[in-house]
């Protein structure tokens, strides 16, 4: 595998491989089993299999959140490369903000609730960093989980409005087999924490009204910043240690 460190570097990759399909797995790095299958996919699915990691900082409201996200950039190029990537593009904040981020992308409808009514700005950040590296990759398909499915359909969205040529592939949430959505954060969790993280999802899933899970939810100990059904599915973040936990499941 390739490590790329420029834009000007890997749209000359790009050029050289007209007529291929290409694959593209954006990432913050801190690969887990869910980045996993979607490299997979990239990697049967195209010609070329090209995986980024850039810890975004445009999109994080929490100074702390950023500072801790998990990420160790070693094992991420194992795992790369134990998959088959061709290219890992690892940019620096210069490389990816030339402007200083004077530019940005916003959406004003559905990137302002769920995770967008208490992150302001936080999709702002996903869509410009996004729409950036779609411009510099030019991938014939770029994959996203549907863990972060409001982050999916904004992307949609986002490639739909702006005539872009690149088929947006989502890809189911990959669960530990307790039904724990699997997450770089989970990583914060303290071995308590994990022992309480699957009630997350237990109570998603199962029975009740939307309030008899907020509280189910506060009684085993999470603080639920949202438990909301919109376009059909029902959506859940909430705090665990300190640690924000997403999820979300079809109705
Ligand atoms: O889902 C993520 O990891 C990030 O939001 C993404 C799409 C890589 C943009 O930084």
């Amino acid at each position: 595998m390739k490590i790329i460190r420029t834009a000007q570097e890997l749209k000359k990759i790009r050029a050289e491989n007209e007529g291929k399909t290409v694959g593209f797995v954006p990432t913050m790095g801190g690969l887990h089993a869910g980045h996993r299958s979607l490299m997979e996919r990239n990697r049967a699915e195209n010609d070329i299999a090209i995986a980024s990691v850039y810890l975004n900082p445009t999109q994080f409201n929490d100074k702390k959140d950023l500072e801790t996200y998990p990420a160790n950039f070693d094992d991420d190029v194992k795992l790369l490369e134990s998959v088959g990537i061709d290219y890992l593009f690892a940019p620096t904040y210069d490389v990816m903000y030339p402007d200083g981020y004077t530019y940005k992308l916003t959406e004003t409808d559905f990137s302002h609730v769920l995770c967008g009514a208490t992150r302001p700005g936080h999709f702002d950040g996903v869509l410009t960093v996004v729409m950036k590296l779609l411009n510099i990759v030019r991938p014939t398909r770029a994959y996203f989980g549907e863990k972060d499915f409001q982050q999916l359909q904004l992307l949609k969205g986002m490639v739909s409005a702006f005539f872009m040529d690149v088929e947006i592939v989502p890809c189911p949430i990959v669960r530990e087999e307790n039904g724990l959505a699997i997450s770089s954060r989970n990583r914060k969790l303290s071995a308590d924490g994990i022992r309480i993280a699957p009630r997350l999802h237990e109570i998603l899933a199962g029975s009740g009204t939307i309030e008899e899970k907020k509280k189910s939810l506060s009684e085993a100990g999470f603080t639920v910043d949202y438990l909301e059904e919109r376009r059909g599915r029902l959506f859940v973040a909430a705090f665990l240690e300190g640690v924000r936990l997403i999820d979300n499941i079809p109705l």
